[in-house]
């Protein structure tokens, strides 16, 4: 297929291109690995040992976690934070949310209040997007077990004060923190100890740049105390007892691995570990400063969430005068073979408060540490040309 024409903007679903190491990496396993791992004696199957373990140790280094095994894996980020949700809330628990969080939080935690009588408190946001910490802090009760805090959207790319609402956190002592970095991990540097986090959520395979199939939990140490499994099964440990063992991350990991998808992982971690994920960031919010103050010259379009490239990550929403979201995504794709994301982004309460639901949601613009500025100039010059259609 060709690819030379495709300027991809869609990021924030799933990274693409991947470091040829990623490519490289799956492919080896594939045809010259193919064992299971934590299960056999056998060359190839002590090589997937290395591989899941370079992998956890890879992630657990970016994230600033002491031990490795305080990160498990899971299948993606909707995967890891139904873990951390269901396996943290108990029945008739009050759980902290905001209206930013995704349907990956959001959605758990509509189950559990019909299901388990959870209460659920959605704190509002500003008009960019922001939660005030402050406003968090009067949400908590005694009974509250769980605070769920997106880090950067996926609509507007907002960073929230999540350093600040884990200093909150802590010091009411009895809730625990959960921090959903789906959108930050590996866009901005981040330190589990400095967000004072108990649980961190992400896919593999957006920012960590790992392939799809692929999510990271980490967890405070300890908390396996407290954070009941989801998934039972082998684990190809403690096998003479059929009761799940207690310890990580066998708790979490029963089942074969995505090894394929690790394996890639394993390689992505390399490259940002020798990239730095500083470097990435300070390229990225050089296109984003590039695109939003392009589109925020052209009339007719509404750049949503915050108006300059501070406090935010590369994730740019916008609509335009006169064009359903979905419409305006087809001809881009059509005539300037731009690919963005229209809609709603599987996150209903945050486009209630940025006032765009009834419009069908925002076309968002996610470009990745391969967009070149080129790309961003003839984005901005094909919504120019877009809106000026519809003006005349
Ligand atoms: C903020 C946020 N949380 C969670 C998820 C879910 O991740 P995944 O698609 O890997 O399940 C996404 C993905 O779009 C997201 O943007």
């Amino acid at each position: 297929m060709n690819t030379e024409n495709r300027i991809y903007l869609d990021n924030a679903a799933t990274s693409w291109p991947k470091p040829e190491a990623v490519y490289l990496a799956a492919d080896h396993y594939q045809r010259f690995i193919g064992a299971p791992n934590g299960r056999s004696g056998y060359r190839e199957a002590r090589e997937s040992n290395r591989i899941v373990e370079e992998a956890r140790r890879g992630v657990a280094e970016l994230i600033g976690a002491v031990e490795s095994n305080q990160v498990v894996f899971g299948a993606n980020g909707t995967d890891v934070l139904n873990l951390a949700i269901r396996g943290i809330v108990r029945p008739g628990d009050h759980v902290v949310t905001t209206v930013c969080d995704h349907n990956s939080v959001l959605r758990p935690l509509r189950a559990l209040r019909e299901t388990a009588g959870v209460q659920v408190t959605y704190v509002p946001c500003d008009a960019h997007g922001l939660v005030s910490p402050d406003d968090v802090r009067n949400a908590l009760r005694p009974q509250t077990r769980l605070v769920a805090v997106i880090h950067a959207s996926n609509v507007t790319g907002v960073l929230q004060p999540v350093y600040e609402i884990g200093q909150i956190v802590r010091e009411r002592g009895a809730a625990y923190f959960l921090v959903d970095a789906a959108q930050s991990l590996g866009h901005v540097p981040l330190d589990v100890a400095a967000m004072q986090v108990d649980l961190l959520a992400a896919p593999g395979h957006k920012g960590l740049l790992g392939p799809l199939g692929t999510g990271i939990l980490y967890l405070r140490p300890g908390l396996e105390r407290e954070l009941s499994p989801l998934r039972y099964g082998g684990t190809g440990t403690q096998s003479e007892e059929d009761r799940q063992p207690d310890s990580l991350p066998d708790k979490y990991e029963p089942g074969n691995h995505n090894l394929v998808g690790l394996a890639g992982l394993a390689a992505a971690t390399r490259f940002l570990a020798e990239e730095t994920v500083e470097a990435i960031c300070a390229y990225q919010d050089a296109l984003t400063v590039q695109l939003v103050e392009g589109l925020l010259d052209i009339e007719g379009v509404t750049v949503h969430g915050p108006p300059s490239a501070s406090s935010r990550t590369s994730v740019v929403s916008i609509t335009v005068e006169g064009y359903e979201p979905q419409e305006l995504a087809a001809i881009l794709e059509s005539s300037h073979g731009i690919q963005a994301r229209a809609g709603l982004h599987c996150a209903p309460r945050m486009h209630e408060a940025l006032g765009t639901t009834a419009g069908g949601g925002t076309l968002r613009f996610s470009p990745g540490y391969t967009t070149t500025p080129e790309e961003i100039r003839q984005t901005v010059e094909a919504i120019q040309q877009v809106a000026a259609a519809s003006l005349c």
